[in-house]
């Protein structure tokens, strides 16, 4: 993803973009990431509706789009884009005279139906007027094979001047011989390549029903994902109000006390709090079910605290139907409310917050 500071004016250019792309694209060139809205009733789809509004949002704050950035097979959501989000997306950039950089590090880590399908071929088949200039594919080995130590990744563009671009900027990350020597050996066993991604897809499906419906059985779901390694999490239930800030105080908690590592939704840009990704590929079953039975009891938990404050708040409701209390009603209101319990010293939340 480098290869996008060679060319961005970071004072006047802007991406608009599906994913927490800012190290990559940002940290280096200064360029601006605009996330494109998505939204949970939709499945968090791209719509041509949500890349029109970031479009148009950056340009009436005098900032040049030069381009749109996604992730498909997705990160966070673990889903794959359809052909015609994908199409729509390339016609967008044809109108617009916008790049399209389509990132499928993921691609050979779909587990279920629906079929992946690349940007590819879809300019081949479903927008066969866009143009191809326009259209760069990034891709790695970290992913899908598990090596991200390599350093290996592969810039597929339509452009000339782009590609001539790479060629030049790898000399500054060239990969070692003997790296070359392995993966040329391994990329071209078609026999050991077809078993191996037969079972990496059979290993995440299992891996990724394990956790999702073990997060079922506690009431908490996660969005329905076909790819990747991680689950698209969804804590709104849990969160103490609808804001960012609610969902990094419960990310705290997660971190410090029910001791796991996963991402807030704010971190991806995402608009509606109390999503989190959680990979749960990179690590063996017995870590897997700690890590499950961790987050069941704390869910648990906190269930418990909830009923519990409401249960007390239905008895406030009674009492405060006396309005003589006066001052000691609404001391006892206080005491009474959800909100009080789940911030009593004890709760986690406090503790996050100190
Ligand atoms: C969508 C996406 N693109 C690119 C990367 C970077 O991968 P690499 O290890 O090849 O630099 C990541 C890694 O987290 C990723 O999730």
């Amino acid at each position: 993803m480098h290869a996008t500071s060679c060319f961005i004016r970071p004072d006047v250019c802007a991406f608009i973009s599906d994913h927490r792309f800012d190290r990559d694209c940002c940290w280096r060139s200064g360029v601006k990431l605009l996330p494109i809205e998505c939204h949970s009733s939709n499945d968090f789809r791209i719509t041509r509706e949500a890349v029109v509004a970031a479009y148009e949002s950056a340009t009436s704050n005098g900032v040049r789009v030069k381009g749109i950035l996604i992730t498909n097979p997705s990160n966070p959501l673990g889903t794959t884009a359809d052909r015609a989000t994908l199409a729509m997306l390339a016609t967008f950039a044809t109108e617009h005279r916008v790049h399209l950089i389509c990132d499928e590090i993921y691609a050979g880590s779909v587990f279920a139906k629906p079929e992946y399908v690349s940007i590819a071929e879809v300019i081949e088949r479903d927008a066969p007027g866009a143009d191809r200039d326009l259209i760069h594919i990034a891709y790695s080995l970290s992913k899908d094979f598990g090596l991200p130590g390599f350093r290996v990744g592969i810039v597929y563009s339509y452009n000339d001047a782009v590609v001539a671009c790479a060629r030049k900027m790898s000399s500054f990350g060239l990969v070692s011989s003997q790296t070359q020597l392995f993966l040329a050996k391994m990329l071209g066993d078609e026999e050991f390549m077809a078993r191996f991604l037969r079972e990496s897809a059979r290993r995440l499906a299992a891996r990724h029903e394990m956790f999702t419906s073990g997060l079922r059985e506690v009431g908490i779901g996660c969005l329905g994902g076909n790819a990747g390694l991680f689950s698209w999490m969804d804590l709104r239930g849990m969160l103490r109000e609808k804001t960012a800030e609610a969902e990094l105080e419960l990310w705290r908690v997660i971190i410090r006390k029910v001791k796991l590592n996963v991402s807030p939704g704010t971190s991806f840009h995402c608009g509606e709090p109390g999503w989190f990704r959680v990979c749960h590929a990179n690590m063996d079953d017995e870590t897997m079910g700690v890590a499950l039975s961790r987050i069941r009891d704390f869910v648990r938990q906190h269930q418990q605290q909830k009923a519990k404050a409401q249960r007390w708040a239905a008895r406030g409701h009674l009492h405060l139907s006396l309005q003589r209390h006066g001052a000691m009603a609404s001391q006892y209101h206080a005491l009474s409310s959800p909100m009080a319990a789940l911030l009593s010293p004890q709760s986690p939340l406090v503790h996050a917050a100190s």
